[in-house]
């Protein structure tokens, strides 16, 4: 059986076009089988994209587990002076997301994870985080990231409540992270992350 976080689908094309309207920007983006959230926006993703305060305008900015790239291409229309960079292990969805960036008309670089240069920092990380690859993955997968961060950098990351958004929230504190909880709407937390 293969997860929509696996690095390669087999399962057949199904091109399915999702419209976001958010207050600020609106465009339509193509889902496919076999990435997060096949045919709709995630509502956890529409939680963080509602709230989350406007991006800066420069540096660089990360969608963290971009799927078929809806914060991607969001960071890239309220930012584009920014350089967005979008990083997925699985393929299709970085296909997507370049695909998208083509049809939105906004700059985005589609990294696998294993291609990130280790000298790259970050201004801001905006993910709704894989939960279900496990907690130890998800964890190194943040630590990972979040050293990225630049002295003033911030991370907003979208987890669902039943789906242990309070302890990754106490996870994240024990290591040192200050984390605030900046909203909780329809079972969806959205945490802060800061050094
Ligand atoms: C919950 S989905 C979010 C997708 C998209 N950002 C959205 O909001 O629709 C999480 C994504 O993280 C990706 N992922 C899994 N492990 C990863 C890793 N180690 N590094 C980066 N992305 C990963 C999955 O393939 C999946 O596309």
């Amino acid at each position: 059986m293969s997860h929509y976080f696996d690095s390669n689908q087999a399962s057949a094309s199904d091109r399915r076009t999702v419209e976001v309207m958010l207050h600020d920007v609106a465009f339509s983006y193509e889902t496919d089988r076999g990435v997060f959230s096949h045919g709709e926006l995630d509502s956890g993703t529409a939680v963080l994209l509602q709230e989350a305060p406007p991006p800066p305008s420069h540096g660089v900015l990360v969608d963290l587990g971009c799927g078929a790239g809806p914060i991607a291409l969001t960071l890239g229309l309220r930012s584009p002076e920014a350089h967005i960079v979008a990083v997925d292990t699985n393929d299709r969805a970085r296909q997507l997301t370049a695909t998208n960036a083509r049809r939105v008309n906004v700059d985005i670089t589609t990294m696998h994870p294993d291609e990130v240069p280790d000298a790259l920092r970050v201004d801001l990380i905006w993910s709704n985080p894989p939960i279900r690859i496990g907690k130890t993955a998800l964890h190194d997968m943040l630590q990972v990231w979040l050293d990225r961060l630049t002295e003033q950098g911030e991370a907003y990351l979208v987890v669902q409540r039943h789906l242990g958004a309070d302890s990754l929230h106490d996870w994240l504190t024990q290591h040192g992270w200050n984390v605030a909880r900046v909203s909780s709407r329809k079972g969806f937390r959205l945490l802060h992350v800061q050094r």
